[in-house]
């Protein structure tokens, strides 16, 4: 697909988002030449800033923050405009028209448009309103994409009345709704690993995997975003969308061909059999928790109740730890073990395929298990356990592996989540940006979570810096089972490093 010449307008342009991801990722798309030929960034938002003023203040910041060669971020920075207006008031929208008129002709970037929504979820019905007012969304003089960021809705019902919001101006293969996850070159080769190789997936299902566990944890707690945090919690801000997607991926049919809707209607298919979730599975099969206060390893965290932003009585969870089951022909009976949650020892997100010992058990029930550990983040990579016949006498079988890890290809040079999904918008591949259909489904399964959370018995604490409520242990102990307890090095489970 083409790179064709166009602007990007980034609404929320003063706020985080832009300058810690979006600004510094054009920039490495710049410094690699990987943008088009011609095209300009546009910021618009409230705050009043000048051109050179929203030039300077983000130079600073990657100057500060990233790797930057001096000669290329003054390039870059010829590119960058800025336009201060309410973006909640279509009137100004004429401004908005007339500035990207006028730098078309400048820059000659055609009049395609990349508008990306930055700006709190309030506005993520408002500005298609505002721009199509405008016509600035009208596909007949150049191509107009939205991207849309998350959280998309907040429930079932909040998502399909933004759905509709946004198809009522745009259609749906101009709205790009990201889920960074997707744009992991690590989650996109979930994809690749099963199904270019012809040993993986005949063993892919419930003949011969016993469990699947992903975990997706994070040491760091709610770094200053209480207030935001608060009113979302775990199954919303990490659950609903990033960890549903890539077990999207590890489950999904193999696709009649790598294009955008073949992909997405197997992913879809995954999500659209996810075993609905009964009142006794809420009480049995769900582990909600908070943090608590808790020293670890010398430095002293404070409880998610004390964090800047968060009600005293906060009810939010920072955890949860769900088994879920997916009903296919391939997965039936096979539990997925999914957990996420804050202030966890360690930041790693991994995906491990657990499969069934030997139909006799020669070598005595504990010979050593299968096992796949596809390793999302950090150390990204794939590891690999067997059993090996231990030297010495007798026939004892020992636990080896066999690793793979991405840092030692030649071209480990990985694009960012957001480097990958800007490319990607501004070339016209929405493979890896979330469905409309693949959303709804993946709220109307949380759906019952979301009400559980009410219930006084549903929240259980765990200190900072452990795995979580020890219920979440006693889940799988239940069935036998335990979490694999990662680190930081993919081969490591001794201690974590952080
Ligand atoms: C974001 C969540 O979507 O993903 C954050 O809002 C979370 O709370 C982050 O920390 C995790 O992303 P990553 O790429 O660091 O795993």
């Amino acid at each position: 697909m083409a790179k064709e010449n166009n602007n990007i307008v980034i609404f929320g342009a003063s706020g985080d988002l832009t300058k810690r991801k979006l600004i510094p990722a054009l920039y490495h798309l710049y410094a690699n030449k990987m943008m088009p030929e011609n095209f300009t960034i546009l910021g618009v938002s409230r705050t009043d800033y000048s051109d050179d003023a929203f030039r300077e203040k983000l130079a600073a910041f990657l100057k500060e923050n990233e790797k930057v060669d001096e000669e290329t971020l003054s390039r870059f920075c010829q590119h960058l405009y800025y336009l201060p207006i309410d973006p909640a008031d279509s009137s100004k929208y004429d401004q908005l028209a007339a500035r990207l008129e006028t730098l078309s002709e400048k820059h000659n970037t055609g009049h395609n448009n990349l508008y990306y929504l930055a700006t709190p979820p309030s506005l993520y019905g408002v500005i298609p309103e505002c721009l199509a007012n405008h016509n600035l969304h009208d596909q007949s003089n150049g191509w107009k994409r939205l991207i849309v960021e998350k959280p998309f809705g907040y429930d079932t019902a909040t998502a399909e009345s933004l759905d509709k919001k946004l198809h009522d101006q745009f259609e749906e293969n101009q709205l790009y709704r990201i889920d960074h996850y997707l744009g992991k070159e690590t989650v996109q080769n979930l994809l690749v690993f099963r199904f270019s190789n012809g040993m993986f997936e005949p063993l892919w299902n419930r003949n011969f995997i016993d469990y699947v566990e992903i975990t997706g944890a994070e040491f760091l707690g709610v770094e200053g975003r209480g207030g935001y945090y608060d009113g979302s919690g775990a199954v919303r801000d990490m659950f609903q969308n990033h960890l549903l997607q890539v077990l999207g991926m590890v489950a999904m049919e193999p696709p009649a061909a790598i294009r955008s809707d073949s992909i997405r209607d197997e992913v879809t298919k995954v999500m659209q059999s996810f075993r609905p979730l009964s009142d006794e599975d809420l009480k049995n099969n769900l582990v909600l928790g908070q943090y608590t206060s808790s020293d670890v390893r010398g430095e002293h965290l404070l409880g998610y109740r004390e964090e800047p932003g968060v009600a005293e009585d906060s009810r939010t969870e920072t955890y949860i730890g769900l088994k879920m089951f997916v009903d296919t022909w391939r997965w039936n009976g096979v539990p997925f073990y999914v957990r996420t949650g804050k202030r966890l020892p360690t930041r790693v997100t991994e995906v491990v395929i657990h499969f069934k010992k030997t139909p006799h058990p020669v070598f005595g029930a504990n010979a050593p298990e299968n096992k796949l550990v596809i390793r999302i983040q950090p150390d990204e990579g794939i590891l690999m356990s067997f059993g090996l016949k231990k030297p010495g006498a007798g026939f004892e079988a020992k636990e080896v592996s066999m690793e793979f890890h991405y840092q030692d290809l030649k071209e480990s040079q990985l694009l960012t989540a957001y480097e990958r999904l800007l490319l990607d918008a501004i070339k016209g591949d929405s493979t890896l940006f979330a469905r409309s259909d693949a959303v709804k489904a993946c709220w109307e399964f949380v759906e019952p979570i979301l009400s559980y959370k009410e219930d006084p018995d549903s929240l259980f604490g765990y200190a900072a810096g452990t795995w979580g409520p020890e219920q979440a242990d006693a889940l799988l102990k239940r069935d036998n089972r335990e979490w694999r307890y990662p680190c930081k090095n993919l081969t490591n489970t001794e201690y974590c490093e952080l």
